[in-house]
């Protein structure tokens, strides 16, 4: 196994990564150290899966680990694609799904967050944890991600921004040095972008390294 490399590569940086985001004693140690943040935040957002009706289309890109699945409730109907480039990471979220209880309503999907192999407008709620980062394009997966949305629909995420505090900049160059971050944005940029997409009532705040957005499309 490769020690450093792009996530599609399946380096050892990505099965820790998974199996620190899914342990919240030893990953929220981890979290706290190298992002400034508590690991429950994004425990407590992925819960708005949960509060979905039966039959509706949720996409989590990219799904990692699984993480964003905890929100789900075993038979509540849902259609969740679980995104991601990385064979390996959907392999390991599947697994996430099965302990779980809720693989039955679990599709992996492998496709880049930057081409979505999905129709306009056809999905209720966009999942995005700790994910535009690591991304070559940060800005073309947004509007790939709010394409998707049904007027109504919802985006929700987590990232690492460009401006995210000057003590967070030694992670944000060793993770670009090591290859598992890209050239990220800034929290104005996405900002930007989301409105002129056409999204309304959008929310970005910070806590430590990290920005929690959410935003409605049109
Ligand atoms: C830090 S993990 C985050 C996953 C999960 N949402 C979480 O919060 O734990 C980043 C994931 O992004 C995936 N990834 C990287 N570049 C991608 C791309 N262009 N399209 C889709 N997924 C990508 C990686 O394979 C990896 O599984």
């Amino acid at each position: 196994m490769r020690i450093l490399g792009g996530w599609h590569e399946d380096p050892l940086w990505a099965s820790v990564y998974g199996w620190l985001v899914e342990h919240r004693r030893v990953g929220g140690v981890a979290w706290r150290l190298g992002l400034g943040t508590d690991l429950g935040l994004l425990y407590d957002a992925v819960r708005e899966v949960g509060r979905l009706p039966a039959g509706s289309r949720v996409l989590d890109v990219p799904t990692g680990n699984g993480v964003a699945m905890r929100g789900i409730v075993p038979g509540q109907g849902l259609d969740y694609l679980a995104v991601d480039i990385s064979a390996p990471m959907l392999g390991r979220a599947l697994s996430t799904a099965r302990r779980l209880g809720v693989d039955d309503q679990v599709t992996p999907v492998v496709a880049d967050a930057g081409d979505l192999p999905l129709e306009d407008r056809t999905v209720d709620l966009v999942a995005s944890f700790t994910g535009l980062h690591c991304f070559p394009d940060p800005h073309r997966a947004v509007a790939e991600m709010v394409r998707v949305l049904r007027p109504g629909g919802v985006l929700t995420g987590s990232s690492m921004f460009t401006d995210t505090g000057l003590a967070h900049a030694p992670a944000r160059r060793m993770g670009t040095l090591a290859g598992v971050l890209g050239p990220m944005c800034s929290t104005r940029e996405l900002v930007d972008q989301l409105a002129r997409e056409g999204c309304r009532e959008i929310d970005l705040h910070l806590s430590g390294g990290l920005g929690y957005f959410r935003a409605v499309a049109s």
